[in-house]
């Protein structure tokens, strides 16, 4: 999560290719948003989409939410629409996908720094992670009693809640079928409405796949921006269903079709890692110098081994590479 820290990330790449309608420069026009009635004040729930600037200061701060590009700008507008819904039909639940260093993490950190005062840090954004909170694959039943009463017990403290789900590759099956009552149309429990919760699962699954769909084509010449979501989005359900160590493995999640979207993170190429340098260096208040981002460069591994086309782990290890090479 270290990345998290840093805005490094060639956003306009990444959220990919939700933004395939070209949402217009509209989508950003939230000012009016801000706590303007009562339904936002909820516990330190403040959408705030328009700052110049994320409004959190310290490490946490993301990069200037220009970089997300305007193929960003569509989950935006999904994020906008349910935020401004004071009574939305059923929790917002997305699945973000992709091989590692693609900005899976970096994106969630960004919703959260738009969502809540204290991003990361708000006491109503919850974050798992398998090795953190549920290391013991033994301890299942009392993991999921544990995670079943803290989802509960915080929207019921704050039905503007955000839960984020680390790694479900690497979490014990069967954990995660405890949320399925929470994500679904239906739950208004103990007169608390479960609805207004949103929920993000992160994994690798299905990073494979969107390389493969991405490098083919590349192969036959077309652009990345063309790769439409309808494509990606089989592959990576696909993906999801055959794979075991996924915590969706048979909770009924995605049979139901309880997500509300799967958001592929596609490889990096030469170009993003490229510009993931140069922010990098402007981050620390540097001028752009060829040779580091030569060094960064020629210290990343490309693969596959012919084409030399995707970065093996993203922009993943950038910020620390880059202090050798200064
Ligand atoms: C809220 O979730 C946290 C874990 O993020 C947990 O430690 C805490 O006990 C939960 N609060 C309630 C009221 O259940």
């Amino acid at each position: 999560m270290a990345a998290v820290r840093r805005g490094s990330w060639p956003w306009g790449s990444l959220l990919g290719l939700l933004g395939l309608v070209s949402a217009a420069a509209a989508a950003w026009d939230l000012t009016s948003l801000r706590c303007n009635f009562g339904a936002f004040c909820e516990c330190d729930f403040r959408p705030d989409f328009q700052g110049e600037q994320p409004r959190a200061p310290g490490p946490e701060r993301p990069a200037d939410r220009r970089a997300l590009g305007p193929r960003g700008a569509l989950v935006v507008k999904a994020l906008k629409a349910f935020v401004q819904d004071p009574a939305p039909t059923k929790p917002l639940v997305l699945s973000l996908h992709g091989w590692t260093g693609t900005g899976k993490s970096y994106v969630s950190s960004l919703l959260a720094h738009y969502l809540f005062r204290g991003g990361l840090r708000s006491p109503h954004v919850h974050h798992f992670s398998p090795v953190i909170h549920f290391p013991h694959p033994g301890h299942l039943e009392r993991y999921k009693k544990d995670l079943k009463s803290w989802v509960q017990g915080n929207l019921t403290a704050c039905s503007r809640s955000l839960f984020l789900f680390d790694e479900m590759d690497e979490l014990a099956p069967g954990l995660i079928e405890v949320l399925r009552p929470f994500l679904g149309p239906s739950w208004v429990v103990y007169g608390t409405n479960y609805r207004k919760a949103i929920f993000i699962f992160i994994s690798n699954t299905g990073g494979e796949q969107i390389n493969q769909v991405v490098l083919e084509a590349w192969r036959s010449r077309r652009e990345r921006e063309e790769i439409r979501l309808q494509e990606l989005e089989p592959v990576i359900s696909q993906a999801v269903l055959d794979n075991p160590n996924h915590g969706f493995w048979r909770s009924g999640i995605m049979e139901e079709h309880l997500l509300d979207a799967l958001v592929p993170f596609l490889p990096l190429q030469r170009h993003h890692v490229q510009h993931c340098v140069l922010n990098e260096l402007a981050q620390v208040g540097l001028e752009p110098r060829d040779e580091v981002v030569q060094a960064v460069l020629d210290s990343t591994t490309f693969f596959p081994e012919d084409e030399q086309l995707f970065s093996s782990n993203g922009c993943k290890t950038v910020a620390s590479r880059i202090t050798f090479f200064l």
